[in-house]
């Protein structure tokens, strides 16, 4: 039987000291007037190695925030008398590095009663860690400010539907030449400065209702091009490079508009003195996950790219570029640098709402003083087949009156009597309904007569989509070929829940002028039109 060796020899030369050394905590030895006398490698790893290199010997204190310096000198004070301290939070400032965020516990040692105290300091690094807190919050808070204007632009499409409607109704009987016109149109024109607000912040929140096509991003710059020129003034160039064969992408061309006009506003903003404005397109394929390369600053940290091919639109300008400390904000709503009256701070977090809702993404690249790229990547698009939509838009009639019968359901009263009698108007026969019940039972009553739904989508109780589905339910026949118009102030999932995600919905979104109305009913009455000929 063996017996277990036990070494009893002391082990060789290795002493505390080397294991202290070697620890990955920041330990080092002060006086009590924060000195460093001595410190262990990860300390001065982590302080950069300025107490290392300094000739005099440096205090802590030296390096830190002048607010900071009472809190280390109390723990020190607090540790001379108790032998320990509560741990405190420190920054430290070091020449040519950001700043390092570090917990610091401090411990007192007597080695003798008639000798002076040994301070013992601890450092964790908790930089990294501070910085994710920092993110954390700052993605909470784009998401709350998203939510909120999600909510607030919902209520505020309905008040603006009615505002434009009654003014469009008013106009009808004021028209120009009537001493009421001109206020009236001012009326007008501020509900729709209002309007256009509230579709910012549904960009901004995702919450807007797209219309994706496929688009030819060279034809849509090239028509774009004019615009810009006259919206970026004559003392800077406009420069335009289109990639060769360029793929197509998938998306709403009133919002891949929006994004090139702000990106090119903000770059007129960022060159007073002049400058140029490049636009420049290329097919591109990303090999790797991630971030296409390394100066590219992402506004979130999960933006991320998955390979695949896509299409850069490149809008570069020689400004003044963004300095380092905002670039982490620039794409939060309402932040701005630009005097009050001058800019909202809703430019860029338009952008960034529709580029995600679009699937694509944004990154910056800036050098301060010498200017600025947004790069934007799309996820290049099959087209399929050729686009069947344009051809339905052309037939659109400028005749807008009509003898239909149309059942209207929509909840808010001033929205529905508006809509009600623009449509009156043009020789409609218009049923109301103030919620999905009602308006079962009234196609129910006049179940042979209507031919177009015009619905809302969000109503209290049954919802709009629901309530169409349960009509197709209970009258198959009559649902068969009936023509639907959805009216909404965003973006909701209630169509997928109801329908899948592949079936498609006429759409008119709020708020909408007498004429955008009238003209969605006569258009799909007129494709019904066609596809029954054709059929
Ligand atoms: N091309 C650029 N060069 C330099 N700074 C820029 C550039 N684009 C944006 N910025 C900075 O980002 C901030 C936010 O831009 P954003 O477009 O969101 O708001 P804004 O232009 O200030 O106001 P708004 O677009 O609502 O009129 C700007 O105030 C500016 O400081
Ligand atoms: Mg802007």
């Amino acid at each position: 039987m063996t017996m277990p060796v036990i070494n009893t020899h002391p082990h060789s030369n290795l002493t505390l000291e080397h294991f202290i050394e070697l620890s990955p905590l920041a330990i080092a030895r002060l006086d009590a007037e924060s000195t460093v006398i001595e410190a262990n490698a990860a300390f001065h790893h982590l302080t950069r190695d300025v107490f290392k290199t300094s000739a005099q010997p440096i205090r802590l204190i030296e390096i830190l925030e002048k607010d900071e310096k009472g809190a280390l000198t109390n723990q020190l004070e607090q540790a001379a008398a108790q032998s320990a301290a509560a741990p405190i939070s420190l920054s430290l400032n070091l020449e040519g590095h950001g700043p390092v965020m570090v917990s610091c516990y401090a411990t007192c040692m007597r080695p003798a009663a008639n000798q002076a105290p040994v301070l013992i300091l601890h450092l964790i690094d908790q930089t990294e860690q501070k910085n994710l807190e920092m993110r954390f919050a700052h993605s909470q808070k784009m998401q709350a400010v998203g939510q909120l204007a999600g909510g607030v632009a919902h209520d505020f499409n309905n008040l603006l539907t009615a505002m434009i409607g009654f003014c469009d109704l008013l106009l009808m009987r004021h028209p120009a030449g009537d001493p009421s016109f001109a206020d009236i149109m001012q009326v007008k024109q501020n509900a729709n400065r209002a309007a256009n607000l509230v579709r910012q912040l549904l960009a901004f929140s995702r919450r807007q209702t797209l219309q994706p096509k496929t688009l030819d991003v060279t034809d849509l710059l090239s028509e774009l091009s004019n615009l810009i020129r006259r919206l970026i003034g004559e003392n800077i160039t406009l420069n335009m490079t289109h990639g060769r064969d360029l793929g197509m992408v998938k998306a709403d061309q009133g919002q891949l508009e929006q994004v090139i006009i702000n990106l090119a506003v903000n770059a007129r903003d960022a060159m007073p003195e002049g400058g140029t404005l490049t636009i420049r397109t290329n097919n591109i394929s990303i090999h790797k996950p991630g971030i296409p390369s390394k100066n590219m600053i992402a506004p979130a940290e999960d933006d991320y790219m998955l390979p695949g091919d896509y299409i850069l639109v490149e809008v570069e300008d020689t400004g003044t570029g963004i300095p380092t400390d905002i670039i982490t904000n620039i794409f939060e709503p309402f932040f701005s640098t630009k005097e009050v009256g001058s800019g909202t701070g809703l430019g860029l977090s338009t952008v960034y709402g529709i580029i995600k809702q679009t699937g694509g993404h944004i990154f910056v690249t800036t050098h301060l003083g010498k200017g600025t790229i947004f790069s934007l990547y799309f996820r290049q698009h099959q087209a399929a087949q050729a686009p069947v939509e344009e051809a339905a838009e052309d037939a659109r009639a400028t005749d807008l009156t009509g003898g239909e019968t149309i059942l209207l359901v929509e909840d808010e009263t001033p929205v529905r009597i508006f809509a009600a009698r623009a449509l009156r108007n043009k020789g409609y026969d218009v049923l109301e309904a103030d919620c999905g019940e009602n308006a079962i039972e009234v196609f129910q009553q006049h179940s042979g007569q209507v031919d177009v739904i015009i619905s809302d989508v969000v109503m209290p109780g049954m919802n709009g989509p629901k309530m169409i589905a349960a009509l197709e339910k209970q009258f198959p026949d009559k649902m068969a070929d009936m023509q639907i118009i959805f009216i909404s102030g965003y973006a909701e999932n209630a169509f997928v829940d109801s329908f899948g995600p592949d079936r498609e919905f006429n759409f008119l979104p709020k708020p909408f002028t007498l004429k955008q109305l009238a003209a969605k009913v006569k258009e799909v009455i007129n494709s019904k039109g066609q596809s029954d000929s054709a059929g």
